[in-house]
């Protein structure tokens, strides 16, 4: 059997599959490329990169299994592959807690002005009233979307002793009581958050969860981080919270066209920015491989898929 592996994709993962099946490395396809190349292959392995639309997924006559190796499928047509009895599965532990420090190193950065002063510094200016930070101490920390990211995110704000409002209409008060968050609705925490972050998926319930009527109802110094999904946040409306000074200052990772160079975002000084690197570190990248091509070696030789 052949699999293609369309995004990079860590060698422990390759390992695996390699043991079993051939491989393919072929990556920055186009659609046209890769609608020509997915009928010789069994499965699919991808990261973000790879749009597997329903035009690819009508092509992939043989294929059995797309792996993401990750946890958004946002970019899988999940309906078009169901139809056609192809099975979309994730890796939806190995990247959360690198997701959730990076939301937690932006929301510092946020706070203290850590990239715009470092800019400022490598270009010999020396502009200590310029970058004057907040505490995060005592704080209010919305959390938006309570699953794996957003309930170790909570967590590690707790430890730098803030307090946390959260948002999810499937989290029960009793897991919101065991990690010592209060639940409450999205125009709360907007009214009362000093920091706010957004750890749901893409779905047409979250996509533009905070808009303009949603920063209109910030406090003029909130900031808000958004290390999920681009879309969550409209991009126009904190485009234009950031310009006016509605809000204090944003962090994004995650944007709704990647790379986001038409974007209004990337002309806000008071907004910091990384290019999705939320799971970018060694650990997790080797956690989702693994964990993917694990699946991958179960659902071909006739086992079951764990995270479809
Ligand atoms: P998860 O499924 O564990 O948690 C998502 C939570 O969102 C769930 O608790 C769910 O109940 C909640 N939710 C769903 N609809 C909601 C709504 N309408 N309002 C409020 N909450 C809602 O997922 P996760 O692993 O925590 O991932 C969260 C997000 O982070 C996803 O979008 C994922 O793709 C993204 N992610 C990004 C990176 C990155 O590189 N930046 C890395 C990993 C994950
Ligand atoms: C994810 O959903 O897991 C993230 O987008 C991480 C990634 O694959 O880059």
């Amino acid at each position: 059997m052949r699999i293609l592996v369309s995004d990079p994709l860590s060698e422990q993962g390759l390992a695996i599959l390699g043991e079993h099946f051939t491989v393919d490395v072929l990556t920055k396809l186009s659609e046209e490329e890769l609608i020509k190349k997915i009928a010789d292959y069994d499965a699919l392995v991808i990261r973000s990169g790879t749009q597997v639309t329903r035009k690819v997924i009508e092509a992939a006559n043989k294929m059995k299994i797309i792996g993401r190796a990750g946890v958004g499928v946002d970019n899988v047509d999940v309906e078009a592959a169901t139809e056609k009895g192809i099975i979309v599965t994730n890796a939806p532990e190995g990247n959360m807690l690198s997701a959730a420090e990076h939301t937690i190193a932006m929301m510092m950065g946020l706070a203290r002005n850590i990239p715009q002063a470092n800019a400022s510094l490598k270009s010999k200016k020396w502009e200590r009233n310029k970058f004057m930070g907040v505490e995060v101490n005592g704080k209010i920390l919305g959390v938006i979307g309570l699953g794996r990211i957003g309930a170790e995110v909570a967590k590690r704000a707790q430890g730098l002793n803030m307090n946390i409002l959260a948002y999810d209409p499937f989290i029960s008060e009793e897991k919101a009581k065991e990690l010592g968050v209060k639940l409450t609705t999205v125009h709360e925490i907007v009214k009362a958050a000093d920091f706010i972050t957004v750890h749901t998926p893409l779905t047409k319930e979250t996509r533009n969860i905070i808009d303009k009527r949603e920063f209109g109802m910030m406090k003029s110094n909130a900031r808000i981080i958004n290390c999920a999904r681009g879309g969550i946040i409209n991009e126009e409306a904190l485009a234009e919270a950031l310009q006016s000074g509605r809000i204090a200052g944003a962090a994004v990772d995650v944007f709704v066209n990647e790379p986001p160079f038409d974007s209004p975002l990337l002309g806000c000084d008071n907004l910091i920015a990384t290019p999705h690197l939320g799971a970018s570190t060694e650990e997790a990248q080797i956690n989702v491989a693994v964990s993917v091509a694990e699946e991958i070696v179960s659902v071909l030789n006739g086992g079951v898929a764990k995270n479809a």
